[in-house]
């Protein structure tokens, strides 16, 4: 798409969100030129955060679909719009909610704890959920022995035991963007920039996280990034972050961690969510302009869901 195509793009979007009273929120992943027309961009905490306080009766929430669905469960009575309907997540797949639902039965006397990254059918099986930018202090809000269930991403789960010293009962479900990075990809780039810090998601398998000089959600990295003495940084997450991380810290060097290919090797320099990147600024003019395609969830499973997301934004404060 060329300059003037997203110049042009852009107008009709600023003027169309006027003329349909919306505001545009976006995740950190998005394309840099939807991050650009937002009004708020955010980690999925963030997002259902400031869903709950905008006064715009129609949200375009440019993410994925769980994201649009937390928003839809905490404003019911506004209009959620998502640009592209195709936009999932491999984590939230990973958790169907009838296995999800099977795997809780059969252990009774569990609290269930779920990341934000589900559907609203397995967030309505749960007690509590949590981001990664809330995760750990959500379940160490628990006394110590408190038996706990932890869905869907392993290697959170993995994370959060490791950090809080508990024995979490942990759904075997993964990221298929987080699950590649190459440890080898990383140390040998870190060969190459010794000085660079390592940022880490936590959704990364175990081995990464160790290596690590900060685990956090993209919200965490970024401020540990703006506020770090060091000047370079090998980034372990989808490369969407790094719009924000130069455009707030423009003196600094951002390299994406590589992932692995297919074949094994170390590969392309870049790791994206196929699902992010399908939002983009054709798209989200259409859906202004159609009002569509809406977020809608089942009424029951919206009113079960509620109570976990509530509870953890109550525990986030
Ligand atoms: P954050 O909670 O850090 O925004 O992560 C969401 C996500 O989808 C990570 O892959
Ligand atoms: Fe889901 Fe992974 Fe994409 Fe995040 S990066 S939205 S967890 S598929």
């Amino acid at each position: 798409m060329t300059v003037d195509n997203n110049a042009s793009l852009k107008e009709e979007i600023l003027r169309l969100k006027k003329e349909k009273h919306a505001v545009i929120m976006a995740h950190y992943y998005v394309p840099a030129e939807v991050q650009e027309v937002a009004d708020h961009i955010g980690d999925s905490l963030a997002l259902a955060q400031i869903a709950q306080k905008v006064e715009e009766p129609v949200i375009v929430l440019c993410g994925v679909g769980f994201m649009g669905e937390t928003a839809k469960i905490l404003c019911p009575d506004k209009t959620v719009l998502i640009p592209d309907p195709q936009a999932g997540c491999s984590l939230a797949d990973s958790c169907p909610a009838g296995e999800f639902r099977k795997f809780v039965e059969e252990h009774p006397g569990h609290t269930v704890v779920s990341y934000v990254n589900t559907s609203a059918e397995v967030k309505a099986l749960s007690d509590v959920l949590v981001t990664s930018s809330n995760a750990l202090k959500i379940v160490d809000s628990f006394p110590a022995d408190e038996k706990i269930i932890f869905g869907p991403d392993r290697n959170l789960g993995s994370y959060i035991a490791a950090e809080t010293g508990r024995d979490l009962l942990v759904w075997d479900g993964a990221c298929h963007v987080h699950e590649r990075f190459s440890l080898e990809g990383i140390l040998n780039l870190k060969k190459e920039h010794p000085q660079a810090k390592l940022l880490v998601h936590p959704e990364c398998p175990r081995p990464v996280v160790l290596v690590a000089d900060s685990v956090g959600s993209t919200a965490a990295l970024l401020e540990f990034a703006v506020k770090s003495d060091a000047s370079e940084f090998i980034v372990a997450t989808e490369p969407g972050i790094l719009y924000e991380m130069r455009r707030r810290a423009p003196d600094k060097t951002f390299i994406p961690a590589p992932p692995e290919t297919s074949e094994g090797n170390v590969g392309c320099s870049c790791n994206d969510c196929s699902f992010m990147k399908l939002n983009t600024l054709r798209k989200l003019r259409d859906c202004l302009a159609a009002g569509a395609p809406e977020v809608t969830v089942d009424p029951d499973t919206a009113a079960a869901a509620i109570r976990p997301i509530q509870r953890m934004l109550d525990l986030s404060k």
